[in-house]
């Protein structure tokens, strides 16, 4: 064949500096052990602000969360329900697809460990590890509520009894290992560089003194003579891998890895979100299966405290777990969104209780978000026959703002939008509108009453990421010409019931 050269005039390319860079965002993927509750409710409205700010500020956004179905415990729920674990993870994963919708979550994937193509590739990846895979023996503990081998030295003694509610499994077995070890320095250095960053910086130090300990070699895989439920080793159908070396190749599954288009494009994550006490498993494990398989790290791993309920931890024992569903009934899903982003502190453990939600609730939403909306559009219905007239560019400094977004802080990011919601009530007090439209000053009147408007798109702007809903009815009050009321108020004052 003879090969001609073509010459083809080929467009230019568009200017990089216009294209904004790729944004991928991940949460954890919950076990499906039991019902969805409110710390992971909590992990993924915290995503979802990262998520929906990225694509705000116009960036190509692919956010991901799904479903962590093989191992031990979701095996043993799916007995105790006697089903099948793939029928009984069908049903449950659909409970997680329903509240991400009641939590109104942008998520744009939702992956399964069971799906053909996680499996498929999670093959892949296994290979891909091989040079630092070996055979040995593993004699220690296993923790099944974590899903985590114990090393001897590490075991608590009191779990070590038989009839302890949670007591570990003793295992002796051949298993395969992978050389964690090897990557501890390398792995210390990306953290120290902060070219993998972690918040909060009490999380960052945490992993670092246990690389300073250094990592030992961790074993990846069990008998299938032990337990069944796994995808199955390649070239080793008698192994299947363990849960959650499994579980962290979702975060690349879900693009395709390796030749897929969204992995090459948006590969390595902006932001990981993780709980407290999956740390170790993503500030020291999921990187070194990165720099193994010769892959970048994630560029941040946001580290989320626990919820408690009235000072409890949530458990099934104590009976004081709750369904956000119950919660979003009773107040609407912005408060629920609004409560947990401000109240729950972004970078420490948090409480939850119904007294603190009212209040929040009564004297936030209520009397100064709510109010300010709706001063604002019962006097330019009164006063100027609900035309807004001119409304002048905003004017606030939103740097803080938009910085407390970028390292996680979501508590302090609404602080900052609320002081701009206490500055515009307090504006109103202050040039008190109903008195200038006593006078014949038409015109102050129109420019203070654009002000208002001025200042409420810019709050909806700001609370786009946090409260859509609430932020869309607020812009779409102010759209046109004329100002169209809601037909309810945003935030219904609540009677707080006498018992609490
Ligand atoms: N399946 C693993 C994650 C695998 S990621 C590759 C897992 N699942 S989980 O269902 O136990 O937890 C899911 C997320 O919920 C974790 O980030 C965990 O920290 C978080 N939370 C679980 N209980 C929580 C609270 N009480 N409060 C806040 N978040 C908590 O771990």
């Amino acid at each position: 064949m003879v090969l001609t050269t073509l010459w083809v005039q080929v467009p230019p390319r568009p200017p990089r500096k216009h294209m904004k860079t790729n944004y991928y965002i991940t949460t954890s993927i919950p076990y499906l052990n039991g019902q969805p509750h409110l710390g992971h409710a909590l992990e993924f409205v915290m995503a979802d602000v990262l998520a929906r700010s990225a694509r705000q500020n116009g960036h190509p956004t692919i956010f991901s969360t799904g479903t962590d179905e093989h191992g031990a415990k979701v095996a043993q729920a799916a007995a105790a329900h006697k089903m099948t674990p793939q029928a009984y993870c069908d049903h449950m994963s659909l409970e997680f697809k329903h509240l991400l919708k009641l939590l109104d979550v942008s998520a744009d994937r939702f992956v399964r460990t069971t799906d053909s193509n996680h499996e498929k590739r999670a093959k892949l990846i296994w290979e891909a590890l091989s040079k630092d895979i070996y055979r040995d023996k593993y004699t220690g503990w296993y923790d099944v509520k974590q899903e985590e081998f114990i090393p001897v030295g590490k075991a608590d003694p009191e779990r070590m009894k038989p009839d302890h509610p949670q007591a570990y499994q003793r295992l002796e077995e051949e298993n395969y290992f992978f050389k964690l070890s090897k990557y501890t320095g390398r792995i210390k250095e990306a953290i120290v560089s902060n070219a993998f960053q972690i918040y909060p910086l009490t999380r960052r130090n945490e992993i670092l003194s246990l690389l300073d300990e250094g990592l030992e070699d961790i074993s990846i895989s069990r008998p299938k003579d032990q337990l069944e439920w796994g995808i199955s080793v390649p070239d080793d159908t008698s192994q299947v891998m363990y849960v959650w070396v499994e579980a962290l190749m979702n975060y690349i599954t879900v693009l395709n890895y390796p030749e897929g288009n969204d992995f090459k494009d948006f590969w390595p994550a902006n932001v990981q979100v993780v709980g407290k006490d999956i740390l170790r498993f993503h500030g020291a494990i999921w990187p070194a299966m990165l720099m193994s398989l010769g892959l970048s790290l994630p560029k941040a791993l946001y580290v989320h405290g626990f919820i408690t309920v009235g000072g409890q931890t949530m458990s099934k024992s104590t009976g004081n777990g709750i369904h956000p569903k119950e919660i979003i009934n009773k107040y609407g899903l912005d408060a629920f969104r609004y409560y947990f982003l401000r109240h729950i502190p972004s970078y420490d453990d948090g409480d939850f209780s119904w007294e603190t939600f009212d209040a929040a609730y009564n004297n936030e939403l209520a009397n100064e978000l709510g109010n300010a909306v709706q001063r604002t559009v019962v006097m330019i219905e009164k006063y100027q026959d609900s035309v807004i007239g001119d409304i002048p560019p905003s004017s606030h400094d939103t740097a803080a703002i938009t910085k407390a977004i970028e390292v996680c802080k979501f508590d302090r990011a609404l602080d900052e939008i609320w002081q701009q919601v206490r500055g515009l009530n307090q504006y109103i007090d202050e040039e008190k509108p109903w008195q200038i439209a006593a006078t014949d000053d038409k015109a102050h009147l129109q420019e203070v009453l654009a002000y208002q408007v001025s200042c409420l798109i810019e709050i909806a702007d700001l609370l786009t990421p946090f409260l859509p809903g609430t932020a869309a009815k607020i812009k779409a009050i102010f759209e046109s010409e004329k100002v169209k009321p809601l037909a309810t108020t945003l935030f219904p004052k609540l009677e707080v019931p006498k018992e609490r």
